[in-house]
């Protein structure tokens, strides 16, 4: 097919139709609330300098989800928990760190079709309270099996991990059950599914009120999301650029693989779209000392986000990457005139996790900041 009169490039609305086709006839279990809420963020703008300063925000609430406290995953999940059932998988089986959001998720979307789910997290002695996350884990009845995470605190995940995994699975099947692995973060060519379908929902909505963004703000762990989003805003001709924002190191290994993956669902929706890593621009300025370690402009933009507007961040994902967006603003890297996106993909319950250091590092409100305006 040629790639710019068909689906596959093109800029016309039929082919958001297209796709939006492709993406119905693969398998699907309905586990999220969509569409997710799309509204500027006007106070947050004002806090961040006015028009003068700061370009429209608009904040796209996939933290609204609805599967067991939101967040992304649960686009995901949708195409991979069909995935196990048409497989006749009896338990689904997945990883992350301790406070993993895609553990969580994944043990409340098989409790919603049925299956039980057993999870290899790799988390620290210090990281294993019942807390948050894994407090979560636990009402959802989900098996979990620690190991130890990696020394390398940029990694998202321990050496052990794989190990355990393959020693889990055979301990599943010795006891008679077919498991389904859900890979770290669900980020597989079907999961990436979940992102284009979830690119192609926030372009009806911009269309819908008129909006043409410039830029996409974007967390990025096992990016996923990252892939399906730059995949869908491709096929949906969508006017903004994917700007994603790094938790964790692991580049360019880690663009490559966004790119594999990407290219995967591409080929699953039978496109001939081919992205490369210069399609993917990820900002590694927020790591800070590591993945889920706070640094002092994450916990900036918690603050700023819950007190201009009302809305929670988490302290893993989103929160270094609105502290990315509160960076170019201050930096002068989006022109004002402009507006941009900013995806909120969920992950507060790690907030609780996070308790004491986020307490110690937020200021009470006395009301002197107010006085002094
Ligand atoms: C809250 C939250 N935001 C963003 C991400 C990043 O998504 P991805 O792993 O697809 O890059 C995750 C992944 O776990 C997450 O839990």
């Amino acid at each position: 097919m040629d790639g710019r009169t068909g689906w596959n490039g093109s800029e016309d609305g039929q082919m958001t139709t297209s796709v939006a086709g492709a993406i119905e006839r693969i398998p699907r279990v309905p586990l999220a609330t969509l569409p997710t809420p799309l509204h500027e963020a006007r106070r947050l703008r004002d806090a961040l300098g006015g028009p003068d300063r700061c370009p429209r925000i608009l904040l796209k609430r996939d933290d609204l989800t609805g599967l067991a406290l939101g967040g992304n995953k649960a686009r995901k999940l949708e195409f991979l928990v069909a995935d196990a059932l048409r497989g006749g998988a009896t338990i689904l089986v997945t990883t992350g760190g301790a406070q993993s959001n895609h553990a969580r998720m994944t043990a409340a979307a098989g409790r919603m079709v049925g299956l039980p789910t057993s999870l290899v997290l790799s988390a620290a002695a210090g990281e294993r309270d019942v807390q948050g996350n894994l407090l979560l884990d636990r009402l959802l009845g989900a098996e979990v099996t620690f190991v130890e995470p990696a020394s390398d605190p940029m990694k998202l995940t321990g050496p052990d991990e794989a190990a355990a995994l393959a020693e889990l699975e055979a301990a599943l099947r010795a006891r008679g059950e077919r498991p389904y692995l859900v890979p770290l973060g669900g980020s597989t060519p079907l999961g990436v599914l979940g992102y284009v379908a979830g690119a192609l929902e926030l372009e009806g909505q911009l269309e819908a009120a008129g909006e043409r963004p410039g830029r996409l703000y974007v967390a990025c762990g096992s990016r996923g999301t990252a892939a399906g989003l730059v995949l869908g805003a491709r096929l949906a001709g969508a006017s903004y650029v994917v700007h994603g924002v790094a938790v964790s190191g692991g580049d360019p290994a880690s663009t490559g693989f966004a790119v594999e993956i990407a290219n995967g669902a591409a080929e699953l929706l039978g496109s001939d779209v081919r992205l490369t890593t210069g399609d993917f621009a990820t900002d590694q300025s927020q790591i800070g000392p590591g993945y889920g370690r706070s640094t002092r402009g994450s916990v900036e933009a918690i603050e700023l986000l819950a007190r201009s507007e009302g809305i929670l961040l988490d302290p893993v994902y989103t929160a270094k990457a609105m502290a990315g967006l509160v960076a170019d603003v201050r930096d002068g890297a989006v022109d004002p005139a402009a507006t941009v996106v900013f995806l909120h993909t969920g992950g507060q319950p790690a907030l609780f996790a996070h308790a004491a250091e986020l307490a110690a590092s937020t200021a009470q409100d006395t009301g002197e900041d107010r006085a002094r305006r």
